[in-house]
């Protein structure tokens, strides 16, 4: 994708929605961004942030790309191993001002307008942060705060609902992070490949939709979902249930697969579904197989979003939709993918208009 966008970037393209153009559009967009970020240098001012990181760094952002930070926050904590502030910019505007000389601010924004991450980045760099910013507008409003913008090149996004923006972000964070932490370093540990893999196994999920088709059918006979994950696939559980919400007007809430039990497992019952968002065969696996069975117990209808061929997840859950499977730490990206295509074939089987849903803006320049 050129930064500069042509006109006919705008079509559909033969799709029947932008919101499916550009789910299938994020194999090239992956591709780009990856390459892009091995490539590109930060400006010495912000290496020197990144590199001392005198304060933990903070990524902030609004809906979809709050969500993208809370994901690659696992990542980014794992290589560097120090803490990472993630914070909602509407949040942190109602929060007391604090000097931030010496902090690395992320700001993620792919429109470049969001009225409340811009107010949030402006203060920030008031009180002495420098501000690297992820957009994918040319000449937005976010590149005259930030000491340096990185374009996502995404191509136009037209759909109200962010698609390959959310994972163009995603795997930015993540190809910055391994640019920080040095070649070496990846080299050694063949990151750099495994994060290459990820276009190829995006275009897989694009290519193989039955099981998500199927899924999405019988999603449409709920008004009301839960959705659970845990550790970088907890916000991939939140990111299902905003896009449930904005696309296929399902109330959908996301939980914490550990939370369950404080409070959600109350309004579990035949009619109300959980959504098990499983990351791979790590340390979460087990308490995401144990969150099944409770809901289970509780007579809930349980779908799981599994990466890989998964037997004994498929004895439990009612639904289960495979998931290519990633390296574990860029699994999100592509668990990312399957929850878009999940909640736009709900809202296709459903009848919303699904790139334009009511009472929602594709820019928020309010706060
Ligand atoms: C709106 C859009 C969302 C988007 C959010 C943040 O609510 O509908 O899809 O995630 O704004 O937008 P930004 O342009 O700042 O990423």
């Amino acid at each position: 994708h050129p930064i500069e966008w042509q006109p006919d970037d705008g079509g559909k393209g033969g799709y029947a929605h932008f919101m499916l153009k550009e789910i299938h559009e994020q194999p090239r967009v992956l591709r780009e961004n990856i390459g892009n970020w091995l490539t590109t240098e930060m400006s010495p001012k912000l290496r020197l942030l990144w590199n001392r990181l005198y304060q933990p760094p903070m990524i902030l952002g609004c809906g979809s790309s709050y969500y993208a930070g809370l994901t690659a926050r696992y990542f980014m904590e794992e290589m560097t191993s120090r803490p990472v502030r993630v914070e909602l910019a509407s949040e942190l505007n109602h929060r007391p001002e604090t000097p931030e000389a010496g902090r690395l601010v992320i700001g993620l924004t792919q429109s470049g307008e969001t009225a409340d991450t811009l107010n949030a980045l402006n203060r920030l760099r008031q009180s002495g942060a420098g501000i690297l910013a992820f957009a994918n507008v040319v000449r937005s409003s976010v590149t005259r705060i930030a000491d340096q913008t990185m374009l996502l090149r995404a191509g136009p996004e037209i759909s109200v609902a962010a698609t390959k923006t959310f994972t163009a972000q995603l795997v930015s964070l993540y190809a910055a992070t391994l640019a920080a932490v040095g070649r070496d370093y990846n080299s050694n540990n063949g990151l750099e490949a495994r994060l290459k893999e990820l276009p190829a196994l995006v275009q897989m999920s694009l290519d193989d939709t039955e099981e998500v088709i199927d899924a999405a059918q019988w999603l449409t006979g709920f008004s009301n979902v839960i959705c659970i994950g845990r550790g970088a696939h907890y916000p991939i559980a939140m990111e299902a249930a905003l896009k449930l919400k904005e696309v296929a007007y399902i109330h959908a809430e996301a939980c914490s697969a550990g939370e369950l039990k404080h409070g959600p497992l109350a309004l579990l019952n035949s009619r109300t579904p959980v959504i098990a968002v499983f990351g791979s065969r790590d340390d979460t696996w087990e308490t995401m197989l144990t969150a099944v069975r409770e809901v289970k117990v509780r007579g809930a209808p349980v779908l799981a979003l599994v990466p890989g061929d998964n037997a004994s997840v498929r004895q439990l859950a009612d639904r289960v939709i495979s998931v290519p499977q990633a390296d574990r730490r860029f699994q999100p990206a592509i668990t990312a993918v399957t929850v878009q295509l999940l909640a736009y074939y709900t809202a296709l089987a459903l009848g919303c208009p699904i790139d334009r849903p009511r009472h929602l803006a594709k820019s928020v320049t309010v706060e």
